[in-house]
């Protein structure tokens, strides 16, 4: 299969969150397995082309009232079309967020354009995928684009399949992918039965599906991993993991005491949970935890209100809590390999990349029940059941149901107690971090899936 995905984000390189990753990382999976996989991107200015190997012009081609510059380059072994068109819509220091700044364009305009001008430079440069595959809201317009004006006219062969990475933003764009798309999915089980019964989805329900993300296992690998100062696995994870531990204090300023580490690495936004967050972090240090935050704030009220929070815990808890507002990927890596717990309470979430990553790095997740979390995380103390049946291989973190503070308590004393032997010594903390970093939340088993999907979408 030639599969082709049109996207406005993809790691490293352009990331704001997993959309980056999954884009990524699913292209590196289908390719492994022997076929022909390819991106489409705008061509931001924010991109360091120096890391973009043998990145060249290549082609131009005249649409939509400009002519559009074409480069190319290889990003993590995936081929990369990189598309300039000449009315400026990229060439502003930013990915999202047009809709905010003072200049007169919108996010919607500007990826509207990237999704048809993607469709017509495939037309242009005689390319035919057997797939495109487009994400999200930004690139929803593929879908119907290509029906209205491609297929008939140059692309016949193709099939659009297109991915919800969050339902939250641009429900319109997203309804109407759904209806031209000859396959659609979401990015985990339990979200699809989430959103299965939203009107514009609802109606199309016979070809949506929910297919579970993947990490890509050469990226995060905590046994080779350039920001981690030792190399470790399952079989040395107690050393690999307290040489990281002393590492991040040392990078972020914490006292090196013998106590547990509450990490968080997210968007700060209300969909990530950020009132439990704040009534979790004053919890954990009230229990003489420490805690370290690496947080991005898009909106300039959450900014304010982090920087308000962040004084008080100056103020109280000095050396045992640091937050650092930035996108740091370097960092992260530090806090997944450094932290003993990470923290997801999401009021929603359509799969989470972090608590499969902190997994895979020995960090214990205490997550919310929801979405992607529940298909991931197994409560230590009450999914040995659901685990065993769901075939992942045990429970893996510590989860709750409500959104409130209590049950976030729940979960997250349960976590602290244990870690502090709880009546079993440590060695059932360490056990726990044993196991967790066995399971497999690589794109092993969704490849396939989607490799399904794609078949029967050309069967269309
Ligand atoms: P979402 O896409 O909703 O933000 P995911 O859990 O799917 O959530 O993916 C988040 C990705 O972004 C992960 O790879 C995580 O490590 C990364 N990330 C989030 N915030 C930051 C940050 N401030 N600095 C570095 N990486 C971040
Ligand atoms: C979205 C979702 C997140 C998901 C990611 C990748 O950003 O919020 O849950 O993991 O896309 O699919």
């Amino acid at each position: 299969q030639h599969v082709l995905h049109v996207a406005v984000e993809m790691a490293p390189i352009a990331k704001v969150g997993g959309l980056a990753d999954v884009v990524t990382s699913i292209g590196r999976a289908v390719q492994d397995m022997g076929h022909t996989v390819e991106v489409v991107l705008p061509k931001y200015d924010t991109i360091d082309y120096g890391e973009v190997l043998g990145f060249r012009e290549c082609e131009s081609f005249e649409w939509g009232g400009t002519t559009n510059r074409v480069f190319t380059g290889i990003v993590e072994d995936l081929q990369v079309w990189f598309l300039q068109p000449g009315n400026g819509f990229f060439d502003i220091n930013m990915i999202y967020g047009a809709d905010w700044e003072p200049i007169p364009m919108m996010d919607s305009e500007r990826f509207g354009f990237f999704s048809k001008a993607a469709l017509e430079f495939l037309l242009q440069s005689g390319r035919q995928p057997d797939i495109i595959h487009c994400h999200d809201w930004s690139t929803a317009l593929v879908a119907k684009s290509y029906w209205d004006d491609y297929h008939e006219h140059g692309l016949p062969n193709s099939s659009v399949v297109f991915t919800i990475h969050n339902f939250g933003y641009g429900e319109d764009a997203i309804g109407e992918a759904a209806m031209y798309s000859q396959k659609f999915t979401t990015v985990s089980p339990s979200y699809a039965n989430e959103i299965r019964h939203e009107g514009c989805i609802a109606q199309y329900s016979e070809k949506f599906t929910g297919i579970l993300n993947g990490i890509d296992p050469a990226i995060w690998d905590p046994l080779d991993d350039p920001h981690l100062p030792l190399a470790y696995s399952s079989a040395n994870a107690v050393e690999g993991k307290s040489a990281a531990k002393r590492a991040l204090r040392e990078r972020v300023g914490l006292r090196n005491d013998d106590v547990p580490v509450l990490g968080i690495v997210s968007r700060l936004t209300q969909q990530k949970g950020v009132h439990l967050m704040e009534h979790a972090i004053w919890t954990a240090l009230e229990r003489g935890c420490q805690v370290v935050v690496l947080g991005s704030a898009f909106d300039p009220k959450m900014q304010e209100h982090w920087n308000e929070l962040e004084l008080g815990l100056r103020h109280r808890f000095h050396d045992q809590a640091k937050l650092i507002f930035a996108y740091d990927e370097p960092l992260s890596h530090l806090i997944y390999a450094g932290s003993d717990m990470i923290l997801v309470p999401s009021m929603f979430e359509p799969c989470g990349l972090t608590q499969l990553i902190a997994m895979r790095y020995g960090a214990i997740p205490v997550v919310r029940q929801t979405g992607g979390l529940r298909d991931t995380v197994f409560d230590v103390d009450h999914d040995a059941e659901r685990s065993e049946s769901e075939g992942k291989g045990g429970t893996n973190g510590f989860t709750f149901e409500g959104a409130d503070q209590g049950g976030m308590d729940y979960a997250l004393h349960r976590a602290i107690d244990r870690w502090y032997g709880g009546g079993e010594g440590q060695e059932a903390w360490e056990d726990l971090v044993v196991r967790v970093m066995a399971q497999d939340w690589s794109w092993n088993e969704p490849a396939m899936e989607y490799m399904d999907l794609y078949y029967a979408a050309k069967e269309r």
